[in-house]
């Protein structure tokens, strides 16, 4: 069933994307951490996520970052995708895992409404605004542990944020 005034979109329903380099290690477990925070918040939210880069496009999530995931509870899955043009007109909100990738995404922005989406992910968590979450590619076990560290609690800011401005 979709909704006419919205063009197939649920007016209560918000659209989160999360964007890294390769979508294989930190924005796949960004989504998962999104979806977990908002279903323990009762938050209805659609989420997905994207890279800026070629590289991985159809691979699976990473091993470790699938792995560093479980352990906290997150099922962090899907196939990478590059960012699309479309993706600043369908998606609500749309959260940068470093500056590299905040940068690309203003710029690829196709309109103002759509720049007016790209926030920094740790901007919403009020202990790291202006952190990253650093890629942890071609690091260690340990640095895809941090990693979820470091998400769990944007994950948790970011959903507070919308549901409060959702009311
Ligand atoms: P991600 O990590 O951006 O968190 O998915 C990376 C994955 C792959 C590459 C870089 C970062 N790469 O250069 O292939």
């Amino acid at each position: 069933m979709r909704d006419a005034r919205t063009g197939g979109r649920f007016p209560g329903v918000m659209r989160i994307l999360t964007v890294c380099l390769g979508n294989i290690c930190r924005s796949p477990a960004a989504e998962a951490a999104i979806r977990a925070a908002a279903a323990e918040a009762g938050f209805e939210a659609e989420v997905d996520s994207a890279g800026t880069g070629r590289y991985h496009i159809g691979d699976p999530p990473h091993p470790r970052s699938q792995a560093a995931g479980a352990a906290a509870g997150l099922a962090v899955e899907g196939r990478a995708r590059q960012i699309r043009l479309e993706d600043f007109e369908e998606f609500d909100v749309i959260v940068a895992m470093d500056h590299a990738n905040l940068e690309d995404l203003r710029r690829l922005a196709p309109s103002a409404d759509g720049l007016a989406k790209v926030h920094l992910f740790r901007d919403f968590d009020p202990e790291s605004v202006g952190e990253e979450v650093p890629d942890p590619y071609y690091g260690t076990d340990e640095d895809y542990r941090e990693m979820i560290d470091l998400i769990l609690p944007a994950a948790r800011g970011l959903v507070a944020r919308l549901q409060g401005s959702d009311s």
